[in-house]
C-alpha cells in the first residue's frame, strides 16, 4: 500500500497556485481542461494507491478520510481452480434438492468395527418394534463379525483396513455412507463405533434427527496444535487456515449432506496428501478434520457443531474415559442424558472452555443420543439400565 506519488500531489499544488496568474480569456478553455484532467489523474491515482497516507488524512478528522476508504477496490479474489467451480456449483444445487419423499422413511445405522459387536444384544433391543424405520451396516476392518442378532445377520459390507488418524478412517466412513445411500428410503445417517451405546429409546432418536433439517457434525475452531497446529499450508489455494476446524468423528447427517460426502473429491483429495500422522512434519488425523472442515465451507449452517455421541474426555489423557461394568449406572445415564450444554476446549495454552447450548429447532434440548466407550464387560449392565432408562 503506497501513497500516490509525489509527483501528482506536485503538479496539481502547481497547478492551483500559478492558475490565477493565467487568467487571460483566450487560455481559458485549455486551462480548464488540464486542470480536470489532473484532477481525474489524481483521483484515480487516490482510487489506485490507498490513501492511508494521503496528506489530507493529517488534517482532516477520519471520518473526512473513510469516504475515500468506500472507493477502496475490494480485496483481490482469488480465481478458482475448474475443479472449484464444477465443486461450489454441484453442492450448492445438492444442498437446494428438496428432501425426497419417501413412504418409510428410514435412519442407517452405520457401524465402524474391527470385528464382532460387543453391543448387538443391547443394541437388537433399542431397534425392536421398529422395523421398518432403520437400516443397519456393518464396516468390520479386521476380521469377520460373528453375529448374535438377526438384525445384524448379512449387513456386512466389503470391508477395507482401517488405520488410526489415517485417511482409510474417512475411506471406511465413505464405504458405509455409499453403501446405505443405495436405499432412497436412508433419510438419516448415524455413524456409530463398536463401543457405542444408545442412551435413549429408538422413538425418541427418530424423532430427534429426523424432524430436524441440520446433521449433528461436530465442528470448532481450535487454535492450538491439536487443532489450526495440524493445518498444512501444502492445503492451499483450496482449503486456508481460516477454513480448519476440529471435531469429533461420530456425525449423523441427512441424505443431501452424504451426498456431498461422496460427491467430494476435491477437498478429500487434499486431506489424503496433506493431513496424515507424520505428513508435513506434524500428525494430522484426517478423522477428525475433514468433515468439519468440509461442512464448515460447504454448508456452515447446515451442522449443529457438535456430536449427539458422548464421550468423557474430563481426564485430560490421549484417550476418553472407558467405563467398565460397575460404571454403566441408572445414574451415568441420567447424568449424560440431562445435559444440555455442549462444551470445546482449546488445545493452546489458554484452554478456552468454549461451552454452547444444544438448540434443536430453537429450543434447548439434550445433547446425546449415544455414549462411548464401553468395555464389552459392561453388556449386562447395559442392557439393565437401558431398558429400564428408556423403559424399554
Ligand atoms: C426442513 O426443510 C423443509 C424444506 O426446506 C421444510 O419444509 C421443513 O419445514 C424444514 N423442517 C424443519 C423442522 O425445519
Ligand atoms: C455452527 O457454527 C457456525 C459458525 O462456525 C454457525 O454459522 C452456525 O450457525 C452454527 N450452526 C448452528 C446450527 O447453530
Ligand atoms: C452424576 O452427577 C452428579 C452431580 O454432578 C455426580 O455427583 C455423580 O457422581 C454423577 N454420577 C455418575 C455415575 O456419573
Amino acid at each position: 500500500m503506497k501513497a500516490p506519488p509525489a509527483w501528482q500531489i506536485r503538479i496539481l499544488d502547481t497547478q492551483i497556485m500559478s492558475a490565477p496568474r493565467q487568467r487571460s480569456p483566450s487560455r481559458r478553455p485549455s486551462w480548464i481542461i488540464i486542470l480536470v484532467s489532473l484532477v481525474c489523474l489524481s483521483l484515480i491515482g487516490a482510487y489506485i494507491f490507498p490513501p492511508e497516507n494521503y496528506p489530507a488524512c493529517y488534517f482532516f478528522a477520519s471520518s473526512v478520510c473513510n469516504p475515500f476508504m468506500d472507493w477502496l477496490p475490494p480485496a483481490p479474489v482469488r480465481e478458482f481452480t475448474d475443479e472449484e467451480i464444477a465443486a461450489t456449483a454441484v453442492f450448492a444445487n445438492l444442498l437446494l434438492l428438496p428432501p425426497i419423499q419417501v413412504t418409510s422413511p428410514k435412519i442407517a445405522f452405520l457401524f465402524l468395527t474391527p470385528g464382532t459387536l460387543p453391543f448387538e444384544r443391547l443394541w437388537e433391543k433399542f431397534f425392536q418394534g421398529h422395523e421398518g424405520r432403520f437400516s443397519i451396516y456393518v464396516h468390520a476392518s479386521r476380521e469377520k463379525p460373528v453375529h448374535v442378532s438377526p438384525l445384524f445377520m448379512n449387513r456386512d459390507i466389503r470391508s477395507d483396513k482401517v488405520g488410526w488418524g489415517q485417511i482409510s478412517m474417512v475411506d471406511a466412513e465413505k464405504r458405509l455412507l455409499a453403501n446405505a445411500i443405495q436405499d432412497a428410503d436412508n433419510q438419516h445417517f448415524v455413524l456409530l463405533s463398536d463401543s457405542c451405546v444408545p442412551l435413549q429409546n429408538f422413538d425418541f432418536v427418530y424423532r430427534y434427527l429426523m424432524e430436524t433439517n441440520i446433521s449433528f457434525i461436530d465442528c470448532f475452531d481450535d487454535p492450538g496444535p491439536h487443532g489450526t497446529g495440524r493445518y498444512s499450508e501444502n492445503m492451499l489455494p483450496e482449503i486456508e487456515k481460516k477454513d480448519w476446524r476440529k471435531g469429533s468423528q461420530w456425525f449423523t447427517m441427512k441424505r443431501q449432506h452424504a451426498l456431498i460426502v461422496l460427491a467430494d473429491n476435491l477437498y478429500y483429495a487434499k486431506f489424503k496428501l496433506h493431513c496424515q500422522p507424520g505428513a508435513d512434519g506434524r500428525n494430522c488425523y484426517a478423522d477428525e478434520h475433514y468433515l468439519p472442515t468440509l461442512f464448515n465451507m460447504v454448508d456452515p449452517h447446515g451442522i449443529a457443531n457438535w456430536s449427539v455421541t458422548h464421550v468423557d474426555w474430563s481426564e485430560g489423557k490421549w484417550h476418553p474415559k472407558a467405563y467398565r461394568d460397575q460404571d454403566a449406572t441408572y445414574d451415568l445415564f441420567k447424568n449424560i442424558t440431562s445435559i444440555e450444554e455442549n462444551i470445546h476446549v482449546t488445545s493452546d495454552d489458554k484452554r478456552i472452555v468454549r461451552e454452547s447450548p444444544c438448540m434443536w429447532n430453537g429450543m434447548k434440548k439434550p445433547c446425546y443420543l449415544f455414549a462411548r466407550k464401553f468395555y464389552p464387560e459392561a453388556l449386562d449392565n447395559l442392557m439393565r439400565v437401558f431398558s429400564s432408562y428408556t423403559n424399554v
